[in-house]
């Protein structure tokens, strides 16, 4: 009967280790459980990734910014010589071609009339000045006094005169039917008191019936170097 009671507390304690054993493994599984928040964890950090890939985007899409930056403004520019040509009955048109020809190192050529205008042939308060009967005649070609000039070298030619009654003085048309410009840029530009360059430049265009005209540009008579600069600026860019 003893024996029989020791077999039983043997029993009992085989069944309570047994018990806490069981119990030591629940915990165990649990363990790993609680591991998992380091495996949250790991699957943040690709959300980093492509946050990180996201600076060599961003700096990809500064570079195509800074090519146009890297590249100098393209300035077109003749490689030939310059040539400004001139007619000014009281100075401000010369004034202009003077400040050309130094802004772009070219020549200068004067047209002088053969018979020079006193101030009284230029007085166009007076309807019958000699200045504005040559105006009215538009078939009137002035004899031009000046030694002529070969233009053939030049690639570019500024084209300077006054505006009289609205249009070029008849000088200028006997200049241009006197030159071939050939393939030359050619450029008009006048003073006035008020008007503007009109068609000025494509009825000289039209009678030199040569050369690659542009469009012109009227000064006053005050105008400045600086706004001379602006304009062939405004050309070359
Ligand atoms: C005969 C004559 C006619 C003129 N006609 C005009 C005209 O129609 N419109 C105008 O704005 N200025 C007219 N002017 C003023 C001149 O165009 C202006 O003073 C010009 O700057 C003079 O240039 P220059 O000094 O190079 O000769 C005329 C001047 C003269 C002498």
């Amino acid at each position: 009967m003893r024996k029989k009671r020791i077999v039983i507390v043997l029993f009992l304690c085989v069944m309570l280790v047994s018990t806490a054993c069981g119990k030591d493994k629940t915990n165990n599984t649990s363990t790993p459980t609680a591991e998992a928040t380091p495996t949250a964890e790991a699957t943040k950090a690709p959300e980093v990734t492509p946050t990180a890939e996201a600076t060599p985007t961003a700096e990809a899409t500064k570079a195509p910014e800074a090519t146009p930056t890297a590249e100098p403004t393209q300035i077109v520019t003749d490689p030939g010589k310059v040539l400004v040509v001139v007619f000014s009955a009281t100075g401000n048109t010369k004034k202009v071609a003077e400040m050309v020809a130094k802004i772009e190192n070219a020549d200068l050529y004067e047209i002088v009339p053969a018979v020079p205008y006193t101030s009284e042939d230029i007085n166009y308060g007076n309807y019958n000045c000699r200045a504005l009967k040559e105006q009215g005649n538009a078939s009137a070609r002035l004899e031009i006094g000046s030694d002529a000039i070969d233009i053939s070298g030049y690639t570019r030619i500024y084209v300077g005169y006054p505006i009289w009654a609205g249009s070029e003085p008849r000088i200028l048309d006997t200049f241009v039917e006197s030159y071939d410009f050939d393939t030359a840029t050619v450029i008009p530009f006048c003073t006035s008191g008020s008007s503007g360059i009109g068609s000025t430049g494509t009825k000289l265009a039209t009678l030199a019936g040569s050369g690659n005209w542009q469009t012109g540009k009227r000064f006053p008579g005050s105008a400045t170097e600086k706004d001379v600069q602006a304009w062939i600026d405004s050309m070359k860019q």
